[in-house]
């Protein structure tokens, strides 16, 4: 804790979180189709990722795809699962290079197999990687997170390896998908939305939150340099004084 107080106070956050929004408003603006907008975001992606990584820093959690985002029209969703596809295919060659270690959070079980095998094959090629951590989130959802965190500990319970009193926040931290890393120091929301849409609902108790009136496809680097300003400039108590 006190290591992430100390980064936190020399103004850059070590783990920043970013919600990729803004994709279908972008592309409607310009009058194209919505599927335009995530090619758009998905390039966009990888130009703020390696940027993260050049600034140093160590965690990056990037919201791709929600546990709600389901409800969209089914043409929406196809074109979204061959954008992941197509990219993680590009970007296996690409960390072949890169000193970034891929990590997907969520239920990926959902995933069409070629999805799934692509996602484990991403995090095996990057396993050894000791630079930037990047969490990629896929049917991801903070209640569903702590929803399958409640599950395993009550299996321990009734197992017996576990006594209730035992489950402490450390614990349940343990449990989550983002179990070791630290938790985020800022989330960045692109495109004016003034809520969390159900990301990261328990680490970010703390959670500095700077929303940016850009759509994620016009996102640059500087606009992130800006955000990183403000977020050197806040003054986070942790509920001290
Ligand atoms: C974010 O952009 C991408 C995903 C949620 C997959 P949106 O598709 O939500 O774009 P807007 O919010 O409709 O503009
Ligand atoms: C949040 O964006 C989810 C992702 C960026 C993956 P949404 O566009 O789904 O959020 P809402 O519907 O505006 O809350
Ligand atoms: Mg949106």
């Amino acid at each position: 804790m006190n290591h992430v107080l100390d980064q936190a106070q020399a103004g850059m956050p070590r783990h920043l979180g970013i919600i990729m929004d803004g994709n279908g408003r972008w592309a409607k603006k310009r009058g194209l189709p919505r599927t335009a907008g995530h090619t758009a975001g998905a390039a966009n992606f990888k130009k703020i990722t390696r940027y993260c990584a050049s600034i140093g820093i160590e965690y990056l959690t990037i919201y791709a795809f929600s546990t709600e985002n389901w409800k969209r029209p089914s043409d929406e969703i196809e074109a979204l699962l061959k954008i992941f596809q197509q990219y993680l295919e590009e970007a296996l060659q690409d960390f072949l290079g890169e000193n970034i270690r891929v990590n997907f959070i969520g239920d990926v079980s959902v995933f069409p197999e070629n999805l799934q095998s692509l996602f484990a094959r991403t995090e095996a090629v990057s396993a050894d990687k000791t630079g930037m951590v990047l969490n990629i989130a896929m049917n991801y959802g903070g209640r569903a997170e702590l929803t399958h965190a409640v599950h395993l500990l009550a299996e321990q319970v009734q197992r017996g390896a576990l006594l209730p009193e035992q489950i402490t926040e450390d614990v349940i931290s343990q449990y989550l998908y983002t179990a070791g890393q630290p938790d985020p120091d800022l989330v960045l929301r692109p495109s004016g939305e003034f809520r969390i849409s159900n990301f990261l609902l328990w680490q970010s108790a703390y959670t500095e939150y700077i929303i940016m009136d850009k759509l994620w496809p016009d996102f640059t680097t500087r606009d992130l340099d800006s955000a990183l300003q403000e977020f050197s400039n806040r003054n986070r108590r942790f509920g001290g004084i």
